[in-house]
């Protein structure tokens, strides 16, 4: 479980669909995406299959992303059976919107805790981020409130800034944190796709974010176990909560990197940034054997780079541009 730069390797994501109940206009094009047809999509049965065979490599931290996992039916069902497994943190990274509903008979079911999404504090501002007719950001609300109710924690809020558009509320964010137990955190965008220069442009640095929040109040170090993310903690002095930052840009964290990815349509990615991506769908559907999946699976934690794009990539790796949607996070 060790790759070649003696990084632990045993944090798995898991997309479970590239189907997303919103259109976050950083996140999808406007003119859509093609969605995977319902065969290209793993099943839950393979899912499980690879998730296990993860668990008995040594993967002890399995997240479920998307698009947004609540919307794939059955979801509760799997996250039962994943709970039979030998898993340390089970955990969801969602949009919140079905999260009212969903999120007693998650906790039932066996899922430990849930980062939420949440880009605006403002009702119409939420509209137009999530280009969304449907539904509105007290659905949102009523997610966490939920959650929190039924003990989906810690929660984490992801805040994704955008420069012109959400970096007027850095400081109503951190401001959830005083009263309750949140932990916000406040993400720099990535360039994922092809929009680096509009990237390039809205970018905010965490440093910027950090500067403003200490004349707010002196930021504290918190660093005590909350997660297996790159994130960093600090907590205002008497705040319930937490406030995290995820640097990927201004501080790139690829040196304590430990994770891999598998995408809804059975692709492993050794990292986030690189394009080239292992098939173990084509191992589950032929041979089925958890040999193989293992195989696989150490092939990817072996093909990871030291940063962003490796160079060591066999024939065995195929080359695929996905959106942050398709991937995951
Ligand atoms: P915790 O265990 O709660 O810390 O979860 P997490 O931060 O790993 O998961 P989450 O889905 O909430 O991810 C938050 C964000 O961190 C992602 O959406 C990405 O923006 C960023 N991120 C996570 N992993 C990576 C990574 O490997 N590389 C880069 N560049 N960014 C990442
Ligand atoms: N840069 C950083 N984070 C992103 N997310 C989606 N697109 C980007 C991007 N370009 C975040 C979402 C969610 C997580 C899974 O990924 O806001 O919190
Ligand atoms: Fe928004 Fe997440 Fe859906 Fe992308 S996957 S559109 S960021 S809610």
């Amino acid at each position: 479980m060790e790759d070649k730069f003696e990084r632990q390797i045993d944090y798995l994501r898991v997309s479970v669909t590239d189907r997303c109940n919103l259109r976050c206009f950083y996140c999808m094009p406007e003119e859509g995406i093609e969605l995977k047809t319902h065969e290209e999509i793993l099943s839950y049965e393979e899912l499980y299959n690879i998730i296990k065979s993860a668990t008995e490599l040594g993967f002890k931290k399995i997240r479920l992303t998307g698009g947004e996992p609540l919307v794939r039916k059955g979801i509760v069902n799997f996250i039962e059976k994943l709970h039979q497994l030998e898993i340390d943190d089970l955990a969801l990274t969602t949009n919140g919107i079905l999260l009212s509903k969903y999120a007693a008979d998650l906790k039932a079911a066996g899922l430990d805790r849930v980062n939420i999404s949440l880009d605006t504090l403002q009702s119409d501002k939420f509209r137009e981020i999530t280009c969304s007719e449907n539904y509105s950001l007290s659905d949102v609300m009523k997610g966490i409130k939920e959650a929190q109710r039924v003990g989906l924690t810690p929660i984490k809020l992801n805040v994704v800034l955008i420069r012109g558009v959400n970096d007027n509320e850095i400081e109503d964010f951190a401001r959830l944190t005083i009263d309750s137990e949140l932990i916000v955190r406040f993400i720099e965008v990535m360039p994922l796709g092809n929009n680096y220069d509009w990237v390039k442009e809205k970018h905010i640095s965490i440093t910027k974010v950090k500067e403003e929040l200490n004349q707010f109040d002196s930021l504290i170090p918190a660093e005590e176990g909350v997660g297996n993310g790159p994130a960093k903690y600090y907590r205002f002095s008497k705040a319930a909560g937490k406030i995290g930052f995820i640097s990927p840009i201004s501080d790139h964290y690829c040196p304590s990197c430990n994770r891999i990815r598998l995408t809804a349509d059975g692709f492993l990615k050794s990292c986030l940034m690189a394009d080239k991506e292992l098939n173990i769908k084509k191992a589950i559907r032929s041979e089925s054997q958890a040999d193989g999946l293992k195989k696989v699976l150490k092939q990817s934690i072996l093909a990871k780079p030291k940063q962003g794009l490796g160079d060591e990539i066999s024939a065995d790796f195929e080359s695929n541009k996905r959106l942050m949607s398709q991937i995951g996070g």
